[in-house]
């Protein structure tokens, strides 16, 4: 069984709750971090409460969400130990897992993306990662982890 946090800021309640639902059907143990209503918030609070809750159990990976999914995935990405990418289609999602092995993928409630996003979870969640070469390489990446 998935561990997955879950957490979003106040532009992408719906889409928290529409992915919560669907690795529900996948039978995954949810974390959700919240928010749950459409007052402002700032997305770096959210992105650090989740990003060190990750990082304290043992999820598999995390989902982060924002109007764009840009706010979160770059306040996650400062903090250590994340790889967090900002996913928008199949390949994104695919390459993700394959290339960079990210512990976080981010998206948009406000983004119009061409496929439902549960497709694209589902897509990062199916691949594994390709080590190798890639290993070499993200070793180097969180090298500049300060
Ligand atoms: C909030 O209005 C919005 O800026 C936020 O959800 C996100 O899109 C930021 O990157």
């Amino acid at each position: 069984m998935k561990k997955i946090i879950i957490a979003s800021d106040h532009g992408a309640v719906a889409l928290k709750s529409e992915i919560a639902a669907f690795l529900k059907t996948k039978n995954c143990e949810i974390k959700d971090m919240g928010v749950h209503s459409d007052d402002s918030v700032d997305y770096p609070d959210i992105a650090v409460t989740a990003c060190e809750e990750f990082k304290k159990s043992g999820y598999d990976f995390g989902i982060l969400l924002c109007g764009t999914g840009i706010g979160m995935s770059i306040t996650a990405n400062k903090i250590k130990g994340i790889r967090c990418a900002l996913v928008h289609d199949l390949f994104t999602a695919e390459m993700a897992k394959a290339h960079n092995d990210a512990n976080f993928i981010a998206f948009g409630g406000r983004v119009k993306y061409s496929i439902p996003v549960t497709k694209m979870i589902e897509k990062f969640m199916d691949t594994k990662f390709a080590g190798d070469r890639h290993e070499r390489r993200i070793s180097k990446m969180m090298a500049l982890d300060c």
